[in-house]
């Protein structure tokens, strides 16, 4: 073993942070033998240095993080600060001072993922992400690394932990909203803005970094059709529980099949209660890659908390350090197929669509109309009236979503339709 340690900074020391320094500090003799050289915790970035930080040595905490990156002695930075800046120039920062580059990001990697790629390029460096998706669930390295040999057609989950545990909550004990919000924030699941989870971005951006892997393709935050969840309601609940479903928050990135295309999406969909997703619970993550030759994977455990996701982030931390006493940089982005992503309008799916509408004589073969004019196959119709209303409630066989949103256009503008209460996609099936 080597004597001289490797040298580490950690940016940030909140929820993550601080089970990052904990297991470093606990775990410290194991860490220096599965790398081959003790790891040392050389400075922790914060931005209130007065706060008590249990474990960490107050010598070692600084609010000058760009100093700290431009130490010239760090060989690894931890970056669990989060957001867009200050972490992307204190990452570029640490590349150009000789660090390698671990971190938690997802929003910084789904946005600037090529131009960090390039940048540890530049300076063969690592820049190394596995807690960024599906908190402690190892996803990036099987799709980087164990299915670099295959090709990879759906990447299908749960890749969110607060606003799954918003949905069991509401699901199971019949929770409000925003009582199970708060419970999510409090045990540190939500992002510090909870917008990015409950209005889906933060899905968005795993569902571009995964596409991206998957597909060996540049996929954009921007590429990434996004419906977060705050419009679920508990009488959506109630109406998956009568097709025998739930609702889950989903991504959802797909090859298309003439392999041509690939489509990457996040939205609440009702799935059937027989489909091993429908019983992730709490903050559990899990996600489905079904592959050429491997046929169909399933990745599945803790999605987010301090804890899991510290242990991804020492996964990488151990990898980046045997890299870096080995002379050698781990895999780089790989987006040479460069396949077009297509819009939201070519993904086919089934629908399930709630319509308030006027009970009397027609009013049913009116709706059927405007749904067969469109190319929309019907697969079941449930009507419940009282005092000449009804809700109707239609479930479609597999159809565009141009062609479902051109049908529901066309069924606002009709005098018997109410109101168009909710449209949901049905996956899973
Ligand atoms: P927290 O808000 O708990 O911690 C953020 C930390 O960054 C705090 O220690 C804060 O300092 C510090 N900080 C903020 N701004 C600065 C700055 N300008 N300079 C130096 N330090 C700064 O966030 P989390 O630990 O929850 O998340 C960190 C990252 O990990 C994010 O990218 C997040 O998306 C990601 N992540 C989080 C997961 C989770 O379950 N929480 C799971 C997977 C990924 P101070 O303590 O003084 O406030
Ligand atoms: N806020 C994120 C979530 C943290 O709830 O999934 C893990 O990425």
């Amino acid at each position: 073993m080597r004597t001289r340690p490797l040298k580490v900074a950690l940016l940030g020391c909140g929820v993550v942070g601080s089970e990052v320094a904990r297991i470093m500090t606990t775990h410290a003799a194991d860490l220096a033998a599965r790398i081959g050289a003790p790891v040392e915790l050389a400075g922790v970035a914060v931005r209130r240095p007065d706060k008590v930080r249990e474990g960490i040595d107050p010598a070692l905490v600084t609010t000058d993080a760009t100093a700290l990156v431009k130490r010239g002695d760090i060989d690894v930075v931890v970056e669990v600060i989060g957001g867009i800046e200050p972490a992307r120039t204190l990452i570029t920062t640490a590349f150009a001072h000789g660090a390698s580059v671990v971190s938690a990001n997802k929003a910084l990697i789904a946005q600037d993922g090529a131009a960090l790629h390039a940048a540890a390029d530049e300076h063969s460096k690592d820049l190394y992400y596995e807690a960024a998706v599906a908190g402690a669930i190892p996803l990036i390295r099987p799709l980087r690394e164990s299915l670099a040999g295959d090709k990879v057609n759906r990447v299908l989950g749960i890749v969110n932990g607060t606003t799954n545990f918003i949905l069991d909550a509401m699901d199971t004990t019949g929770a409000g909203y925003q009582e199970a919000l708060d419970e999510a924030t409090a045990l540190g699941y939500a992002e510090a803005d909870p917008t990015a989870d409950v209005e889906g971005f933060d899905a968005a951006a795993k569902a571009a970094i995964l596409a991206g892997i998957a597909f060996h393709t540049r996929v954009r935050l921007d590429d990434v059709y996004r419906e977060g969840m705050t419009e679920v309601t508990a009488a959506d609940f109630a109406s998956a529980k009568e097709m025998g479903c739930t609702i889950k928050l989903l991504a959802i990135c797909e090859r298309a099949a003439d392999g041509g295309s690939v489509t990457a999406r996040v939205h609440p969909a009702m799935i059937p209660l027989s489909h091993p997703l429908a019983n992730v619970r709490e903050a559990y993550n899990a996600v489905f890659v079904e592959s050429e030759a491997a046929g169909q994977l399933m990745f599945y455990g803790p999605g987010a908390g301090g804890s899991p996701t510290a242990s991804a982030v020492l996964g990488d931390l151990v990898a980046v350090c045997r890299n870096r006493i080995g002379g050698a940089t781990g895999p780089g982005e790989s987006a040479y197929a460069a396949l077009p992503v297509s819009p939201m309008g070519d993904v086919v799916t089934r629908y399930h669509i709630s319509l308030d509408v006027a009970d009397k004589p027609g009013v049913l073969a009116q709706v059927a109309t405007v749904f067969a004019e469109h190319g929309v196959s019907i697969d079941t119709v449930r009507q419940s009236g009282k005092d000449g209303e009804a809700s109707l409630v239609v479930v479609t066989h597999r159809a565009s979503d141009a062609a479902l949103g051109g049908t529901v256009e066309a069924l606002r503008k009709l005098d018997t339709v109410r109101g168009v209460a909710s449209i949901m996609r049905v996956e899973g099936e």
